[in-house]
């Protein structure tokens, strides 16, 4: 693939999407078609950039609650993405969920699954389930590691009731946090064990060493200069207003790498000033969104003045989110699709270094190719990620499949928790803008990943181009319902 043509033409993404002729397109809408390749499959290379940073995988996942906490950040940066933490807790939450992140290695767990000595055998299974592991470490009532119960010592026979007291390995060999990568492999092969409990002085539990996790380090982790993981963080468009929690927050800023606004609809000139309040008292860079239009992200860039190295990118799309009603709720709406185009067109005029985060809406790693046609430097999905292993929540069962529980932000269940995040939306009184609902348990983020890595990666090959910069030049055709039919399997005996 050539030199960019989009630099030359102001209306390039626009005219992609036909938003030109009064189209609101989706990714349904849409598809992307082959281009010449002119080079090896393994040469292709989907690492993308978001200001000074850079990162392996474009695909990060969602300030949500039931999305990205600690486990999930973690994951999501030492594969080479980035898990943006959400915000409808309170600050001192957000910043010890910062903390562990900033802090994490690698190769220890720190929320470990645990169980009592008089547990019964089938409270271990269901623990086992719901986190999905296989062995579980058992503590006294002064959270002293006193054995460890794998899925190896369950009895065979359903109906003999065991304590976990009775099954359990009794006092496993521990080390003491602080111990080297190298220390634990050594310890781990001395004691033939899969899994290594980390204490404090008190004999108390403190962290996991698994066998598993000490295979060599994540090659592509997304990292910042002092070699810790990156980590995201969504924000209110307003500074705290206690002291107490304004405290807290400058604390945060210290250790947090982006900050992402975390907003359906940041283009109101309230939140625009209360961003430029943050920006004046903060030194994290900021990610702006959600905007979803040509004109949003052509004030933003030309009548605001927000510093350089603040500003780093614009994240779009608006009642795309599978959790999302708003656009029932309010007959308002920006298609991710579209609203990535519309803004990368103002992008390309007014500052290409703002990079271009393409939110929700994405259902298969299709949808992420094409996101990048359409101009996008990075995608965000809350729905690939929910069912994950490392999701905050518990794994249930419905009809016999494991779920997990997948809410908006703007549901009324997520705002029972408290008012943390109430300005996310146009008003804070009784109008639900989102839902919960369940996603499939779908195990690892790693697999997740690989599988959308995959797609895409195959996409790009197809549309010829070896990089995200050239995907931006894949040609979109419109297609109609019938070859969105087609596109998919069909004419079978279960689909018709
Ligand atoms: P999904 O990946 O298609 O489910 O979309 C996730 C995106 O939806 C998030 O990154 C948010 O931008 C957005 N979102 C989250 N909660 C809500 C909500 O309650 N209403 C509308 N949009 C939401």
């Amino acid at each position: 693939m050539g030199k960019n043509n989009f630099s030359n033409d102001t209306h390039y993404f626009r005219k992609k999407v036909d938003s030109q002729n009064g189209y609101a397109l989706t990714f349904d809408d849409i598809i992307c078609v082959p281009g010449f390749t002119n080079f090896d499959p393994v040469d292709i290379d989907i690492q993308t950039m978001i200001g000074p940073f850079s990162f392996k995988i474009p695909i990060f996942s969602a300030a949500m609650d039931t999305v990205t906490e600690t486990e999930m950040a973690i994951q999501m940066a030492l594969l080479g993405g980035l898990g943006v933490i959400h915000r409808n807790c309170p600050y001192e939450k957000q910043l010890m969920m910062v903390k562990k992140v900033k802090r994490a290695r690698s190769f220890i767990v720190r929320e470990v699954a645990t169980v009592h000595p008089k547990d019964t055998d089938v409270q271990v299974k269901q623990k086992m389930d719901q986190f999905g592991v296989s062995g579980l470490v058992v503590l006294d009532d002064d959270d002293r590691v006193i054995g460890i119960v794998t899925a190896r010592d369950l009895p065979y026979d359903q109906n003999q009731k065991y304590r976990v007291e009775e099954i359990m390995t009794k006092n496993p060999i521990c080390s003491m946090d602080g111990i080297s990568r190298e220390e634990a492999q050594q310890k781990l092969y001395e004691i033939r064990k899969e899994k290594l409990p980390l204490v404090n002085d008190q004999n108390q539990l403190v962290g996991l060493i698994t066998r598993k996790d000490l295979r060599p380090e994540f090659p592509d982790a997304s990292k910042d200069k002092e070699g810790r993981l990156l980590c995201g963080l969504g924000i209110s468009p307003n500074l705290p207003k206690n002291p107490f929690d304004l405290e807290t927050f400058k604390k945060i800023d210290e250790l947090c790498d982006i900050f992402f606004t975390d907003v359906a609809d940041v283009y109101k000139s309230n939140d625009l000033t209360g961003i430029k309040e943050i920006m004046d008292i903060t030194q994290t860079p900021i990610v702006l969104g959600n905007i979803g239009t040509f004109e949003a992200a052509e004030r933003i860039l030309t009548k605001f003045d927000f510093p350089e190295d603040k500003l780093i990118g614009l994240k779009v799309g608006m009642g795309s989110g599978s959790i999302c009603i708003t656009t029932i709720q309010t007959g308002i709406g920006a298609p991710t699709l579209f609203a990535t185009a519309e803004v990368a067109d103002a992008i390309q005029m007014y500052n290409p270094k703002i990079a271009l985060i393409s939110d929700g809406g994405f259902i298969n790693s299709g949808d992420l190719t094409k996101a990048f046609a359409a101009g996008a430097d990075v995608t965000m999905s809350g729905h690939f990620f929910a069912g994950c292993t490392e999701s905050p929540g518990y794994i249930d069962t419905i009809g016999g499949r494991k779920v997990k529980v997948y809410r908006g932000m703007g549901s009324k269940e997520a705002r029972s928790t408290g008012p943390y995040a109430f300005d996310r939306y146009a008003n804070v009184k009784k109008l639900a803008e989102g839902v919960s609902d369940y996603v499939p348990f779908v195990g690892s983020v790693k697999g997740v990943l690989d599988q959308l890595c995959e797609g895409l990666k195959n996409g790009l090959v197809y549309g010829g181009a070896r990089t995200i910069q050239e995907a931006k030049q894949i040609v979109i055709r419109k297609i109609t319902h019938a070859g969105k039919i087609e596109s998919s399997a069909h004419d079978l005996l279960s689909r018709k």
